[in-house]
């Protein structure tokens, strides 16, 4: 049978390109996704791929909800960590519950979910987790502390769990994108946008194909060898 992957946030933004770029490459997936029903049903019905409702900052919702996966489709091979929120404000506006909500889904979600897949993985001897950074982990950006912090940590984390899975054969690495055109981008202020976009030098916003990509290319069974690293995908914004 194929290989089974999970991407968290997998139904919207960058997480829908993964999940059919996955899709496309042969792999079974399950998308997670926290309140968007209405997208989610819209995002199965698009593609065939189930999307499974639970909240990836709660450790033991992650774990129940990766047990029922597992019960229905059989041990996860790929964790996608690519669910994701801003809170943005500069640090005079920041408050303690936006950096608790950003450090809580960003970062805590990653260790919930690799808690979750990580017996398992250990036990077949196979995994592949990818997590998702951000080129503002990479080099910090205005009104971001909190993002900053929980996308820096990620990359921190994906070393770390590298060097405990490699004699397992589970590879963990990170995607640092830049500025790719999703609603969380379009959210920015246009002002801001402009600004940003101006200072990238392949001269546009990513795609979240081009996200997409990079994650299928590290999950194939043949990147056994590519094990730690950050594959920064950002037009050359930010070369790290
Ligand atoms: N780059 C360049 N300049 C920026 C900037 C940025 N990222 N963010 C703010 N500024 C500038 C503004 O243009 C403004 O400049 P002037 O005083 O010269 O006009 C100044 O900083 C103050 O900004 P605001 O007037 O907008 O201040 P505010 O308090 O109203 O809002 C803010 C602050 C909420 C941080 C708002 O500026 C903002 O949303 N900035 C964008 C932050 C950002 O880049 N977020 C990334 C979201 S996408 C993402 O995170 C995905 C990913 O991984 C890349």
């Amino acid at each position: 049978m194929s290989r089974l992957a999970l991407v968290t946030g997998g139904q919207r933004g960058i997480g829908a390109a993964i999940s059919e770029g996955l899709l496309a490459a042969g792999r079974r997936v399950v998308a997670s996704y926290a309140g968007n029903d209405a997208a989610a049903a819209e995002f199965t019905a698009r593609t065939g791929i189930p999307c499974v409702k639970f909240d990836v900052s709660d450790f033991d919702a992650c774990l129940a909800a990766v047990a029922k996966i597992e019960a229905e489709h059989g041990p996860i091979d790929i964790l996608v960590n690519n669910a994701g929120i801003t809170r943005d404000a500069m640090m005079r506006k920041q408050t303690r519950e936006m950096w608790d909500a950003v450090i809580d889904t960003n970062l805590g979600s990653c260790f919930n979910m690799c808690k979750a897949v990580w017996e398992g993985m250990i036990e077949r001897k196979f995994g592949r987790i990818v997590n998702i950074g951000s080129i503002n982990g990479q080099a910090g950006q205005l009104g971001q502390v909190n993002y900053a912090a929980a996308k820096s940590g990620i990359h921190g984390f994906t070393k770390a769990l590298a060097l405990e899975g490699a004699r397992y054969s589970i590879t963990v690495n990170a995607v640092a994108p830049g500025y790719v055109d999703t609603e969380m981008v379009r959210a920015v202020p246009a002002d801001v946008l402009e600004k940003i976009v101006a200072r990238i030098p392949r001269g546009r916003l990513g795609t979240a194909q081009d996200i997409a990509r990079g994650v299928v290319f590290l999950t194939a069974d043949e990147a056994d060898f590519i094990t730690g690293s950050t594959l920064s995908i950002n037009g050359g914004q930010h070369m790290y």
